[in-house]
């Protein structure tokens, strides 16, 4: 037998495994980087957090991968270049991280990488007959394989597409399988550049569950600060929104796009909400001259209403559970905006669940690597895709 293979099926083999989770979203903040011990498998999973950390990203890196970054036309060279670049970049990382930690490679079982978005093209965005979903993500799992020594999971979305998905949100799976309570109607929200949430129904039916994106999160928040407030890269604390007051005109134009009118599930990404749908909306609603306090302010609401409709669409008049995660929770006139109008929701801490919120994609990715290694046996249906996930790539 192939070594290879060998130390596969004995890491599957193991009673609890420790894997690093990583997770870049499309805001291009930085890496997260999450090393959890993974007990079980399934519905028995258990996931400790050991470490983590996330890596701010420098200028050079986020100009580089911004410059093929959604954008429907690139320099083919560079994404050819950057593939491989990114990967070199993480694992350097990933080994900093482990040398800070006193932790041995020999220690660490398995990586799941996400990579990086570079465009999310569902249906419904490229709208070509002869097409179907697709979302690419580079960073390639064998350049991390080698430069970590570790064996890689990698490029979990394209199964999820071949089998019928759109290929995100896959926080499903890990949602589902670390965090149904019986009798609680659980949402679990995220809000990065994107906001996307899993419904966990209370009676913990597998087939009532769903994932789906809402529209932007911080995403257009980002793009405008990064162009109108350089060199911010967010509008920390909604200092600048704060300041605003939301336009109702252009409130009101932004939210009409048939994606909000869409059925649950649907993905979404910057390549729809950017600058410059901001810019047709501002034109449309006579909006152009306003004031960068007041636009920023209006996407902030923006975001908040977005996230409201999709929730009360999904809960109606129950009574649920809301626990956020991702940047955007620590944005406080967001969660205000959200707070106010979902008077039926109780608004727990992800922390309760023993989770460092900032650090619950990261630990997703580890359980969905976990569950192609040792998993498999929890039967979702529907719409769900019941597939392992992940390309295995071995670091010899
Ligand atoms: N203190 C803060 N105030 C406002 N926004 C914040 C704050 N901290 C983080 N964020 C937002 O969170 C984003 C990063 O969120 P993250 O969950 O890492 O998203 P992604 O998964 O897309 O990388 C930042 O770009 C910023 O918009
Ligand atoms: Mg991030």
């Amino acid at each position: 037998m192939n070594k290879n293979i060998q130390h596969l099926y004995d890491i599957a083999a193991k009673k609890q495994r420790t894997i690093i989770g990583l997770m870049s979203g499309t805001s291009l903040d930085g890496l997260d980087i999450a090393l959890c011990r993974c007990n079980g498998a399934g519905t028995s999973t258990a996931v400790e957090i050991l470490r983590f950390e996330t890596v701010a990203y420098h200028n050079i890196f986020r100009q580089e991968v911004k410059s093929i970054f959604s954008k429907r036309t690139v320099d083919l060279e560079k994404l050819c270049l950057l593939n491989e670049w990114i990967a070199v970049q993480h694992a350097g990382m990933i080994n900093d991280c482990l040398v800070k930690w006193h932790i041995k490679k020999e220690e660490v079982d398995a990586i799941a990488s996400h990579g990086q978005t570079i465009y999310h093209a569902p249906k419904s965005l490229h709208q070509q007959t002869m097409f179907g979903n697709a979302t690419l993500q580079i960073g390639d799992g064998d350049h991390l394989a080698v430069h970590t020594g570790i064996l890689t999971i990698s490029d979990f979305r394209q199964k999820h597409i071949a089998a019928g998905g759109e290929g995100a949100p896959l926080a499903l799976y890990g949602d589902y399988l670390l965090f149904s309570k019986k009798n609680e109607e659980r949402i679990m929200l995220n809000i990065g550049g994107i906001a996307n949430f899993t419904y966990l129904p209370s009676n913990l039916d597998a087939s009532k569950m769903f994932s789906t994106d809402c529209g932007p999160g911080n995403t257009i928040m980002d793009a405008y600060t990064q162009q109108y407030s350089p060199p911010a890269l967010y509008d920390e604390d909604a200092s600048i929104a704060k300041r605003g007051t939301a336009n109702q005109q252009l409130l009101t134009t932004l939210k009409l796009h048939g994606f909000f009118e869409q059925d649950f599930p649907k993905t979404t990404g910057p390549e729809l909400f950017n600058l410059t749908y901001l810019l047709e909306a501002q034109k449309r609603s006579d909006t152009v001259s306003l004031g960068h306090e007041d636009v920023m302010a209006t996407l902030n609401q923006f975001t908040a209403d977005i996230i409201v409709d999709a929730l009360q669409r999904t809960m109606q008049q129950k009574n649920f559970s809301v626990y956020a995660s991702g940047g955007g929770m620590h944005n406080p006139l967001l969660m205000q905006n959200i707070k106010e109008q979902l008077p039926n929701a109780s608004f727990r801490n992800i922390a309760d669940l023993n989770i460092n919120p900032d650090a619950k994609e990261a630990i997703l990715f580890a359980v969905l690597a976990n569950e192609t290694l040792c998993g498999g046996h929890t039967n979702f249906s529907g719409n769900i895709p019941n597939v392992s996930m992940g390309k295995i790539s071995f670091p010899s």
